[in-house]
This record gives structure tokens, C-alpha cells and sequence, in this order.
């Protein structure tokens, strides 16, 4: 099958390899129908490229068609349509019970100390074939697919593997009361979907993006939007009645803009063979801050930052004085994607579409050309904000 590969820092290429055979009884394999370039992927395209090995096959936000299923596998059948979580969870263990699924005691990543394996991403997360594929093999395969209709096109579904329930998550976690104000850090697809989940709920929602399509986007959603700036937390108290917002969600990560520390850390780390670099990452701080210390400056006190984007320094210095002395609450965390299934499926079903999953895609391409759209996607390029592969 063809099949979108790490080969090396930047460098994606698209090559013919195995075909995906059922290994356990509760596999099954979808044959893939669309299948999402994320942000997290740019991670390992830039900066967690010690974690890769080349060949490596990518992708965690994958949707099809099971083509084949394991003698144990009961709620499966071929033919049935199918989104794959991004997180491999086993169902059963306490943490699957306590619907935390990106923590599945059976899955878990223990050689790193990490939670629940994911697709396409790196040893860090197990090593497990992505999805950015002809073809996927999906273990634990009567737990995690989520079986939907077979009328809607794919787009209504798609992100349900990944972005639309990190998103409502992060909402989630973000505490807003009742007439309160969410402010989100980061318009890309999971910036705007929180920011839409924000104005579906109800809130005040106030979006941070220096990408101006990605501003005019949410603004299309209903959503206030400014650029970011050195003063971002002055003109947010300003906007909040002196006091700031209740809730700021963190949809940045690791490599924000405006972080000349972190940035020169992670260049360095970059330019270390694979084992320093890996403790580089583990042992310095390596990520760029600029957004999570710009939450902590701008949340109101006794309010709450949720972060969704992704961090991976094990040292990085934080504003502990500050952050107690305001009383900040902060939750975070990979997305639990299927707790909140039961939520989000009426809504991207809705006529209506209330979080305009139809209005994100902007590159719609053949998985032949992933190579091409992981540079145009990363250097925000064509007015590029979310792109979908067809195998
Ligand atoms: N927690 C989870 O389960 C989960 C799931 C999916 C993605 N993520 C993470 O969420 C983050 C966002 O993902 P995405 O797909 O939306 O990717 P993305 O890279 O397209 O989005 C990041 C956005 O932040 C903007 N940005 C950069 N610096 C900024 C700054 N200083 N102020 C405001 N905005 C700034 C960028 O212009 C971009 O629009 C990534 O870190 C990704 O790894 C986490
Ligand atoms: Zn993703
Ligand atoms: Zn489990």
C-alpha cells in the first residue's frame, strides 16, 4: 500500500510498504477513506524528530471502511463506516471506566512513562503505524472505532478522531461560568473548533492568532479576534472590564511565535545527535512560552487556563509565584476522545452544523501529495488551515 513516512527533519515522503495484516484477535483493518494532517504532526516534522525513525508511517486522525476483522471482534463488521480515535484504548482497564482514556492501563507506554499509545506518533507514543495510509490496523478494534452513518460525506466526520472532542474538551476544562469569557490562544483547526465550541455554549469568545485568515475564519463563527502582541494582556483586561478572563484556553503548544528562548533551545536540541537530543528534551526546557505564560498573565484571578496544545520539556520554568498567588486553575491533557462521542456526533450531523466542520478543510489533496502539503501547512502557506488526504 502507499503510505506517508517520516524520513527525517521536514522530510515527508510517500512510499510503497506492507500492507497491514490482523496480528490479534480484537484487530481489525479499515480501509481509509480521509485521513487529517494536525498540528501535532508538525511536532514531529520539527522538533520531536529524535523520537522518529525513518519510515516511520504518520497520521492519527484517520476515517474508512472496515475491510477485515479479528476472530474476536463482535461490534465490527466488514463494510461498517468508521472514525478512529486517535488514542489507542483498551475499554475495559479503570482508567478506559473513569473515561480517561488517553491514561488505558492495558495500552499505556510504559518504557517512557507515558499514557495510552497513539497512532503515527513516534516512540513516544508507542510506535504504532499512523493513519496517513491506504490502510490501518486498528488493535482493540471492538472498543475504539466509532461507527457512523454512511449518508454524510466524510467531512462531517473526520475530525471526530482528534480535534473536534480535543476542542470540546479543552472547553470543558476551561471551567466558563455562565455569561463568562473564554479567551483561546491559537486559531488552527483545534483553536477553532474550542473557539466555536465556546460560542455554541453560549460565551463570550475572544480568539489570539497572528494569522490573519485564521482570524477572519473565527470571526466568521462568531468569535472576537485579535493579533498577538507584547501587550496582549493589557488589551485583554481592557476588553474584560479590568479583570481579565475567566477561562483562557492554551490551543498553541510547544512552538509558539514570540518565544526567542525556547525557540534557540529547541534549534540546539535539533542539532544534537538522536540520544542527546531525546535528553535534551527530557531533562532542559524546551518549549517556547510565550502563550502559556501570556494565559497566566491574562486569566483573571481564581480563574482557569486549559491547555490543549502540546508540551514536552521536563524542566520549563514557570511563574510559580504568580501562579499561586492568583489562585490559577490549570487542566490539560491529550483529548479523552471517546467521552465525549455522545456529545459531539448530533452536532456534526446537524443540518445546521453548529461548529462548522465544514468550514475548515482549505487543501483537499491525494495522499501522494502529503509531502508538499506538510511544508505548505507548516509554513502557513496558500492560506493553508487544515488539509485532508484521500488515499
Ligand atoms: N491535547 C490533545 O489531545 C491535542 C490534540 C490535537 C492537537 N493538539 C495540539 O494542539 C495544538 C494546536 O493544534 P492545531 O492542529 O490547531 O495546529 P496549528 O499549528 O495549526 O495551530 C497553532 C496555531 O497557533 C498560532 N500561534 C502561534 N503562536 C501564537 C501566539 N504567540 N499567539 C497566538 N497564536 C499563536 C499559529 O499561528 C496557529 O494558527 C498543537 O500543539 C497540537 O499538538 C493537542
Ligand atoms: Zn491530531
Ligand atoms: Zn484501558
Amino acid at each position: 500500500m502507499r503510505a506517508v513516512t517520516w524520513q527525517g527533519k521536514r522530510s515527508i515522503s510517500v512510499d510503497e510498504v506492507p500492507d497491514p495484516v490482523i496480528q490479534e484477535p480484537s484487530d481489525a483493518i479499515i480501509k481509509v477513506t480521509s485521513t487529517a494532517i494536525c498540528g501535532s504532526d508538525l511536532h514531529l516534522y520539527e522538533i520531536l524528530g529524535p523520537y522518529m525513525k525513518k519510515g516511520d508511517i504518520l497520521g492519527h486522525e484517520p476515517m474508512g471502511i472496515v475491510q477485515e476483522v479479528g476472530s474476536a471482534v463482535r461490534n465490527l463488521k466488514v463494510g461498517d463506516r468508521v472514525v478512529i480515535p486517535f488514542n489507542i484504548a483498551c475499554g475495559t482497564c479503570l482508567m478506559c471506566r473513569l473515561d480517561l482514556q488517553s491514561q488505558c492501563e492495558t495500552t499505556q507506554v510504559r518504557e517512557k512513562g507515558l499514557g495510552a499509545p497513539i497512532y503515527g506518533y513516534s516512540e513516544l507514543y508507542g510506535s504504532v503505524p499512523g493513519g496517513q495510509a491506504e490502510y490501518l490496523r486498528v488493535p482493540f478494534a471492538d472498543y475504539g472505532p466509532i461507527k457512523v452513518g454512511q449518508d454524510l460525506p466524510d467531512i462531517r466526520y473526520l475530525y471526530l478522531s482528534d480535534i473536534v472532542p480535543t476542542a470540546w474538551q479543552a472547553v470543558q476544562y476551561a471551567n466558563v461560568p455562565d455569561g463568562g469569557t473564554l479567551t483561546v490562544f491559537g486559531l488552527g483547526p483545534v483553536g477553532q473548533f474550542a473557539a466555536r465550541a465556546g460560542v455554541h455554549l453560549g460565551y463570550r469568545v475572544i480568539g489570539i492568532e497572528p494569522v490573519p485568515e485564521r482570524r477572519a475564519m473565527a470571526e466568521r463563527h462568531g468569535v472576537e479576534t485579535l493579533d498577538f502582541h507584547g501587550n496582549i494582556g493589557d488589551e485583554l483586561r481592557e476588553m474584560t472590564g479590568g479583570r481579565g478572563p475567566e477561562s483562557v484556553l492554551d490551543a498553541v503548544g510547544m512552538e509558539a511565535h514570540g518565544s526567542p528562548v525556547g525557540t534557540f533551545a529547541q534549534h540546539a536540541a535539533g542539532l544534537l545527535p538522536d540520544p542527546l537530543a531525546q535528553k535534551a528534551i527530557e531533562k532542559a526546557g524546551v518549549d517556547r512560552l510565550s502563550v502559556l505564560h501570556a494565559s497566566i498573565d491574562v486569566v483573571r484571578r481564581g480563574g482557569t487556563i486549559s491547555i490543549s496544545g502540546v508540551y514536552g520539556g521536563m524542566a520549563d520554568p514557570m511563574p510559580m509565584l504568580t501562579l499561586f498567588d492568583k489562585q490559577i486553575q490549570m487542566r490539560m491533557g491529550q483529548c479523552n476522545v471517546k467521552r465525549w462521542i455522545d456529545d459531539l456526533l448530533p452536532l456534526v450531523e446537524d443540518p445546521a452544523d453548529p461548529l462548522g466542520v465544514t468550514d475548515l478543510m482549505t487543501h483537499q489533496i491525494p495522499l501522494d501529495e502529503a509531502p508538499e502539503a506538510y511544508e505548505v501547512f507548516q509554513k502557513k502557506q496558500d492560506h493553508c488551515i487544515k488539509v485532508v488526504l484521500k488515499p
